[in-house]
């Protein structure tokens, strides 16, 4: 299959989201053309093409090995590709280090890793970049600044903005994260698997959470092998097949049938529910 047969159905006029809302239809926020990246003999994305919107939560999904990571690490400035372009604001870009992906306003959220364990939650949110007053750090307004975020927010159960990561859970870990995104003013959130770890009380929050940052205009990408989770959370629903893009469909032009299909085999039979949708040959 050739990325031109690719079921695409981002923005038709007219189209809209599962919210009742119009389909974004302007410039990508974000934009991958042809991206491909192998490792050795390992073509792990092959000529992939994907808009992400802002205001949209696009929903990333493919089997084991399919390339989701890689997409995501190609975009986090983690992996530079080696063809392909990336385009922001319609601009193309490179991303060749992670500082890179973060000057233009793109932070990734990871299970574990983004945070330090031994610092607290204002310490984790202003790390490398701390306010200070005179040769001191302006403690205060750090806190106030950290406290307010994660209450917009309106998902932390954290008691105490000064107890250390170590000492919360899965999904107070991805909450203080994603605040830590929301207070940088990030124009494009990535999740990898933010739920595999939850429970069902975090992973509500945690979904809860990633409308949030949409209905603020972020962008968010969304990796998970959680259809439930999935359908509850996403706009759109792009789907991986060996390193290829195979679909970027409205979620509410989808059934779980389709995605499970798409998935598995790269194509699905199903009718999608909208005359504008066009499955590849
Ligand atoms: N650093 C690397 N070196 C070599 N091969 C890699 C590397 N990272 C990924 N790959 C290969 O690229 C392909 C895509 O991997 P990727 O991690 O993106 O999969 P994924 O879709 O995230 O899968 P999963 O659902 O298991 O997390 C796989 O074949 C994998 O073995
Ligand atoms: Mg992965």
């Amino acid at each position: 299959m050739s990325d031109s047969d690719a079921i695409d159905a981002v923005g038709e006029d007219g189209d809209t989201d599962r919210r009742g809302r119009p389909v974004p239809t302007g410039v990508p926020l974000l934009e991958l053309r042809k991206l491909s990246k192998h490792f050795g003999a390992v073509e792990a994305l092959t000529e992939v093409d994907l808009q992400v919107h802002a205001g949209v939560v696009t929903a990333l999904v493919g089997d084991n090995g399919a390339g989701k990571s890689v997409t995501l690490k190609t975009i986090a400035g983690i992996h530079p590709p080696d063809g392909g372009l990336i385009l922001w604001e319609g601009r193309p870009v490179h991303i060749r280090a992670p500082k890179d992906a973060a000057s233009l306003g793109i932070e990734t959220v990871y299970q574990d890793l983004a945070l330090c364990n031994n610092l607290d939650i204002v310490q984790n949110m202003f790390l490398g970049r701390e306010r200070s007053r005179g040769i001191f750090m302006d403690e205060d307004s750090m806190e106030t600044a950290a406290v307010e975020t994660l209450k917009s927010l309106r998902t932390t159960t954290v008691k105490s903005v000064r107890q250390t990561v170590a000492s919360l859970s899965g999904g107070q870990r991805q909450a203080v994260a994603v605040a830590k995104a929301v207070m940088w003013n990030s124009k494009l959130v990535i999740m990898d698997e933010p739920t595999a770890a939850l429970g069902v009380a975090q992973t509500a929050m945690v979904l809860a959470m990633t409308r949030r940052l949409a209905e603020r205009g972020l962008a968010v990408i969304f990796v998970s092998h959680n259809f439930n989770d999935v359908f509850e959370v996403a706009d759109q629903i792009a789907v991986l097949y060996l390193g290829r893009l195979v679909a970027s469909i409205p979620a509410a032009h989808l059934d779980r049938q389709m995605v499970v299909d798409l998935v598995t085999t790269g194509t699905t039979t199903r009718a999608i529910a909208t005359s504008t949708n066009q499955i590849g040959a």
